[in-house]
């Protein structure tokens, strides 16, 4: 339910524990970092970071952005390669907007990120989902997709993926690149739970791979810092950098989110964006021991690979139907998001996304139990 004077976009009941929710906890942002970084900021006594900013993003950010990344990629990041955005989900946007007319085909992994198949349809496109295993995309079907279609573009989250957890395989990026530049689509790798990694690095981002002109990497400081900043990056080719910065939006506004760039510039220079990041890291890593526990505990019968970072949980109990469970499940106060909603073919029906994002181990040891009522009752 929504509260008129409501802020944050879910209000979850006081009581209820939504495991299928998706956004961090509260006591997981890093209120005292911000306010030092807006403190450094207001205290430089310059209005620039008020103004409309240049079309690219904030210059001073990207650099500090591009030095954050270099030695995490393992190459030298220029802040030239590098377009600040308003987060990944209008990165999106406008990459549909850029690239695609209504009808157009796009390629997305099955399962995938459930909201990112509505900017898809608020933009009319005809969506294709390639199958995946542990190791990400099933190529042979990808290659088949490719004899009766020629996508635009084809979006995935290879690390950490949302809702499965699982990451795109070395072997299978390089034959996902070079199938790319075969058949001439662009590749839109969405890269929010690239940093997240608790019990494994994952490969390299899609960032190192831009110079093929065939590769977007997109960045956002959702999960890393906080998504009510609304700040993130695209790292791209040249070329698709100057196609964005062109565009009659920016034309307009400006470069994207100059004043929240400004704070999160000196958030990175202080050298906090690293402690956050570590400080999630254990956190985080510890929930999903507990969530893996809680599973293995109360819920025997689930088929899941453990995740190695990212929010989710993603578990098959077989002959469950997720969405009647989900209904049923909130007589037991908690919840659970069902397997089809991140489906393009209506299927999934047995699969359920848990994450360890907004709540702490005991509550997710209880939530886990109460879902364990729940089917046995
Ligand atoms: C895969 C994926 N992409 C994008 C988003 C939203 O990102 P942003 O806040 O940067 O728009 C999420 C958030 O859950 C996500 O899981």
């Amino acid at each position: 339910m929504t509260h008129p004077l409501q802020v944050a976009q879910t209000n979850i009941p006081h009581g209820f524990i939504d495991l299928g929710a998706g956004e961090p906890q509260l006591d997981l942002l890093p209120l005292d970092m911000l306010r030092e970084a807006a403190l450094q900021r207001f205290n430089a006594n310059d209005r620039e970071f008020l103004q409309y900013g240049v079309e690219q993003g904030d210059g001073y950010f990207r650099a500090a952005l591009a030095e954050f990344l270099s030695p995490r990629y393992g190459l030298k990041v220029s802040h030239e390669d590098l377009f600040v955005t308003t987060g990944n989900s209008s990165a999106l946007d406008l990459i549909c907007t850029l690239y695609t007319r209504p009808g157009d085909t796009v390629l997305v992994e099955e399962p995938t990120y459930f909201l990112a198949l509505r900017i898809f349809a608020d933009h009319d496109l005809r969506v294709v989902p390639i199958r995946t295993d542990e190791a990400g995309l099933d190529m042979d079907e990808l290659v088949h997709a490719l004899g009766e279609s020629s996508p635009k573009f084809m979006y995935i989250i290879p690390s950490f993926q949302n809702p499965s957890g699982h990451t795109l395989s070395p072997e299978r990026r390089r034959q996902l690149i070079a199938l790319a530049q075969q058949h001439g689509f662009l590749i839109v790798a969405d890269e929010v739970y690239q940093f997240l990694g608790y019990t494994e690095t994952p490969p390299p981002s899609f960032g190192t791979q831009i110079e093929s002109g065939q590769v977007i990497s997109l960045g956002s400081f959702s999960k890393i810092l906080a998504p009510g900043l609304r700040l993130g990056w695209m790292h791209t080719h040249a070329s698709i950098v100057q196609k964005a910065v062109a565009c009659g939006l920016l034309d307009s506004a400006g470069g994207l989110n100059p004043f929240t760039s400004a704070i999160v510039r000196s958030l990175i220079e202080r050298g906090d964006l690293e402690k956050n990041i570590v400080n999630l890291r254990s956190e985080l890593g510890n929930r999903m021991r507990v969530m893996d526990e809680a599973i293995k505990t109360h819920l025997p019968q689930a088929r899941y690979v453990p995740p190695r970072g990212g929010y989710f949980f993603w578990l098959q109990i077989p002959g469950i139907d997720a969405q009647e469970l989900q209904q049923k499940a909130k007589e037991f106060q908690v919840g659970l998001r069902p397997g089809v909603r991140f489906s393009s073919r209506n299927e999934l029906k047995d699969f359920m996304r848990l994450s360890i994002s907004h709540y702490g181990a005991a509550d997710i040891e209880e939530g886990v139990r109460r879902l364990r009522r729940c089917i046995e009752s």
